[in-house]
């Protein structure tokens, strides 16, 4: 069997994207494929957080893992920084990763424009090697993720040629090479208030995402206050129509039906009834999933199936860890038992 990693960071509540982006992949797939599911927290503090929060966000996202619908008997779920191979080779990656390539990650480039240089922590610039070892450390095959993490997989497959010509014998390699697995559909969600920019849960103004816990009621007032335009006609044109296209590619994932079936359904209607079967349509599917989610988060459960993931988890990635090292000519051989 193939093996599958991907992380979603305990920044904030889950949004309807990451759900639509990565987590329908991870359920559509773990039949398939053994997989390594992380809540990566160690990402998440490139950004200042509040300890008790992101403590509690932590927990949480590991209790919509499991409420979404991954099973821990196939899967491994787990958080990051409970297995310390994480950092270590983080920064072994970082030895062998270029300033240079760091500065080209789009989303280093945006945030440090955004804040400045001296207002975002080295961190923010030094994450994705810290990526790339997520990925490595479980020799994964794939990586499904949405398409904004598309560059940093382009940087891990980079990274794995090198590291691997470098100090693999000829023939071998120490590392897997992975490839990346983006929706076919739905890979970017754009916020219901500017459909031209991604739909994040760290975004100032609530109205431009859906969060997984939204109640039905909250779901339903931000779908009505998506913007789209005077036109009228739902069509898909994500040019001249990002909005309504947005509300389409939400529409298609979480109902599965196609794009040009619901332009047929609609046809000829307003907006007013598009909008409100789609929010029924997201609360069908939310529903569910918070009354798991609640039961998850009160349940000793969900504690017993993280000490488990951790466990297992650092066996295969202290593997991982160790054949790095010894590639690298770090510590004493290994003596042979
Ligand atoms: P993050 O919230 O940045 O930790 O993202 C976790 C996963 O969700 C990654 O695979 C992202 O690519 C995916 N994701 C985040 N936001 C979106 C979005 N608006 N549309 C689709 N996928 C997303
Ligand atoms: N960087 C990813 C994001 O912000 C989260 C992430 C961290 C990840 N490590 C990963 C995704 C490994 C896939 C595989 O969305």
């Amino acid at each position: 069997m193939k093996t599958i990693f991907s992380g979603i960071q305990p920044s904030g509540t889950p949004t309807i994207g990451n759900y639509i982006g990565a987590m329908k992949q991870f359920i559509s797939l773990q039949n398939n494929y053994k997989g390594y599911y992380c809540i990566v927290d160690e990402h998440a503090i490139t950004v200042q957080q509040e300890p008790q929060k992101l403590r509690q966000q932590t927990r949480s996202l590991a209790a919509l893992y499991l409420a979404v619908g991954l099973d821990p008997e196939k899967a491994t779920i787990f958080i990051q920084s409970e297995v310390s191979a994480h950092a270590e080779a983080a920064w072994i990656i970082q030895c062998n990763t270029t300033i240079g390539e760091l500065e080209r990650m789009t989303q280093f480039k945006d945030k440090s424009q955004k804040n400045g240089r001296t207002g975002v922590s080295a961190g923010l610039l030094t994450y994705p090697p810290l990526m790339v070892g997520d990925i490595v450390l479980y020799n994964a095959d794939l990586v499904p993720v949405g398409d904004d993490q598309k560059q940093h997989l382009e940087l891990t497959r980079d990274f794995v040629e090198r590291f691997n010509k470098r100090y693999a014998q000829p023939n071998q390699e120490i590392l897997t090479m992975p490839e990346v697995k983006i929706a076919e559909q739905g890979s970017r969600i754009m916020s219901l208030q500017t459909p031209t920019s991604k739909m994040s849960k760290s975004d100032s103004n609530p109205k431009g995402y859906i969060s997984m816990l939204d109640k039905p009621d909250v779901i339903r007032k931000k779908i009505k206050s998506a913007v789209t335009d005077s036109t009228g006609i739902i069509e898909y044109d994500v040019e001249n129509k990002p909005g309504v296209s947005n509300l389409l590619n939400i529409f298609s994932a979480v109902s599965d039906r196609s794009i040009p079936e619901l332009v047929e359904a609609y046809a000829g209607k307003g907006y007013g009834e598009f909008k409100s079967d789609l929010a029924e349509a997201v609360v069908d599917l939310l529903e569910p999933i918070q009354i798991r989610y609640e039961e998850l988060l009160a349940s000793d459960e969900l504690d017993d199936i993280l000490d488990r993931g951790a466990e297992q988890a650092r066996l295969v990635a202290n593997k991982t860890l160790q054949r790095m090292k010894n590639g690298i000519g770090l510590g004493r051989k290994p003596r042979r038992k």
